[in-house]
């Protein structure tokens, strides 16, 4: 007898955690298997991006990351040096540590940056998953499958005996990472030229506190000799913990393969980073990975829905990688939720390839986009090659150097960090994900323009396909929660103001009517919930009486811009069909 259940999740890194924790709290049935007996204990991604937390703090375990979390706050003096111990060359405040760019971070969200290793981050997720019911097999590794009319066949191996056997599902989620077997099987169609680059992580533990806790960061970059070589642009030493815990990351040039991770390799690296060797030093671990430039066009085939790096995979300038992986899950997951509770037609899934596979191309393109500005450093200092050292010394030289060529690599140094806003501060690369499917109902207006550059800057709109816009509102008398509280949970939610009365009601009757549970959001003087600083009646884009239909992932699915006519019941009916794949 083959294992049963709704949904098989392939893998437990943040693409496989989220899907499954999702799933879970929606009550859907779900299995996850991941090869390993263990959850990665490879600190990789760490940027948590103020959406991804808006989707595990629907989840309710926002809090429980904090306590684990490096705070915001010493998150931002990205320090660019010639070593830890050298020559600085400039600093970008970054993830809206910068005064000028806090205020646009606490607007769009509740939810701060944080830094949380996914060996903090995966943790959290698996065990909400399986405490709220989903099953979790280690040591299974997927091998195959094969999909039908009514559901998809695994089979899987028990890597402890060897066994194989089979999961029937209804559906199969291949969140197995960047070398995807889900995928590959899947025959999914990829773009892009592929891994441009290699590059070594190695964790160690170090006491740096002396150079580095009065610029606190997660990123310091080093130009040094050989730095710009493949890898991520120059070499990094990363925090893991604020200031004993790092990781190394240097280029190899994949044509030759990786080094050999030798103490005395790992050593030389080390301190010529912190450009001292006066400090103590402990490997963790040491292992390369590929700089890939590599997307999929299709995401989904059927029954079997991709996730996470299997779909996109790209280096981790931007910190894009776990977040966006995060967020494909938190798309997937409540369309699987309904169409397995029979609210929602299987035709609802096809939105997710349609909403989610150009993501993957931008990310991609974004980070990768990230790397070739790193060379405008090189550029500003007028080099081509550090290996040269004699002209590094004597480009450096210039820049500290009185007289007007040193006044251009000063200015050109200072413009080429600056641009670095479009990985450290790119907020709107963030929170402008707009949607276009099948699951949006266009209202027949154009997207607002972005009046700000759209990658800098992060641009609240209610129009259809954008997320519902953050404000701060008050209940149970003033106390303060944001709307994107309000929303989510697995549930569609109507939102009106004075005068949206019957939105409410038509909300009431088609719930009850089509088995769905549809929160009720009034908003205004009077109403369950107030709006006392009118941050909402600037941000709604509707009348008071209008309506927004959100969808479970607090995405704006329709909405209305006036208040109810005598069709409110047929309209809403109209929007909800045409979302849930039933018009
Ligand atoms: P991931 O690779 O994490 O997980 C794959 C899962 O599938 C694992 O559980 C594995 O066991 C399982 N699996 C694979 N094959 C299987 C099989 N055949 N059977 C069963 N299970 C199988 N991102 C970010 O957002 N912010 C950041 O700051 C960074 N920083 C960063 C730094 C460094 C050094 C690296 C290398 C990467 C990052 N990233 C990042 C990227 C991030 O690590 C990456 O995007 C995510 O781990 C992708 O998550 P997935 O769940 O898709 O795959």
């Amino acid at each position: 007898m083959p294992v049963e259940t709704d949904v098989l999740v392939v893998g437990t890194g943040p693409a496989g955690a989220s899907a499954a924790l999702f799933l879970a709290s929606y009550g859907t049935r779900v299995v996850v298997v991941t090869k390993y007996s263990k959850l990665s204990q490879d600190p990789r991604a760490h940027i948590t991006n103020q959406r991804a937390l808006e989707t595990l703090r629907d989840m309710g375990v926002e809090d429980t990351l904090m306590a684990l979390a490096t705070p915001w706050e010493l998150m931002g003096t990205t320090t660019f040096c010639t070593s830890l111990a050298g020559e600085e060359l400039g600093r970008i405040p970054s993830w809206g540590t910068d005064p000028a760019r806090h205020a646009d971070y606490q607007l769009a969200s509740p939810c701060t940056m944080l830094d949380a290793p996914q060996t903090i981050t995966e943790p959290v997720m698996v065990k909400a998953a399986q405490d709220r019911g989903a099953t979790v097999r280690f040591d299974t590794e997927y091998l195959r499958h094969v999909q039908d009319d009514e559901g998809v066949t695994t089979t899987v191996r028990d890597r402890l005996s060897g066994l194989e056997y089979e999961i029937r599902s209804r559906y199969l989620v291949g969140a197995d990472g960047a070398r995807s077997k889900v995928a590959a099987d899947l025959e999914l169609p990829y773009e892009g030229p592929g891994a441009v680059g290699g590059a070594l992580g190695i964790v160690f533990r170090a006491d740096l506190t002396h150079l580095v806790a009065h610029r606190p960061s997660v990123l310091y970059w080093m130009l040094q000799p050989g730095a710009e070589k493949e890898g991520v642009g120059l070499g990094v030493l990363r925090m893991i913990k604020p200031w004993t815990e790092w990781m190394i990351m240097w280029g190899y040039a994949v044509a030759d393969g990786p080094p050999e991770l030798s103490d005395e390799f790992v050593r030389e690296l080390a301190v010529g980073l912190v450009g001292s060797d006066d400090f103590e030093m402990e490997v963790l671990s040491g292992s390369p990975w590929t700089v890939n430039h590599h997307f999929a066009t299709t995401i989904a085939k059927g029954r079997v829905l991709c996730a996470g790096d299997a779909v996109h995979r790209h280096p981790p300038t931007n910190g894009l990688g776990s977040n966006t992986s995060i967020q494909d899950s938190y798309n997937l997951a409540w369309k699987l939720a309904h169409v397995i509770a029979g609210t929602a037609d299987p035709a609802l899934l096809e939105s997710y390839d349609a909403e989610r596979a150009p993501i993957a191309r931008q990310v991609v393109e974004r980070a990768n986009q990230s790397i070739a500005d790193t060379g405008r450093i090189m550029a500003a200092l007028e080099l081509t090659d550090t290996t040269d050292t004699e002209a590094l010394e004597r480009q450096l030289a210039l820049r500290r150097a009185p007289g007007p060529e040193g006044d251009k690599v000063r200015a050109a140094v200072r413009e080429a960090i600056a641009y670095k806003a479009y990985e450290f501060d790119a907020h709107g690369v963030e929170h402008n994900q707009r949607y276009a499917s099948g699951a949006v109902v266009p209202d027949g207006t154009p997207m607002p323009p972005y009046e700000r550059d759209h990658q800098l800057y992060a641009r609240p709109t209610t129009w259809p396909g954008a997320k519902l816009p953050h404000a701060w509102v008050t209940r149970d008398g003033g106390r303060e929660v944001s709307t994107l509280d309000l929303v989510g949970h697995g549930r569609f939610a109507v939102v009106t103001g004075v005068g949206g009365e019957a939105w409410l009601e038509a909300a009431a009757a088609l719930g009850a009517e089509r088995g769905l549970e549809i929160t009720p959001v009034a908003i205004g003087p009077g109403l369950p919930v107030d709006d006392p600083y009118g941050t909402w009646a600037d941000l709604r884009e509707i009348a008071d009486g209008g309506v927004l239909l959100v969808r479970p992932d607090c995405y704006v699915a329709a909405r209305h811009l006036e208040a109810p006519g005598p069709d409110a019941r047929a309209w809403l009916a109209g929007a909800l069909d045409a979302v849930l794949g039933r018009a």
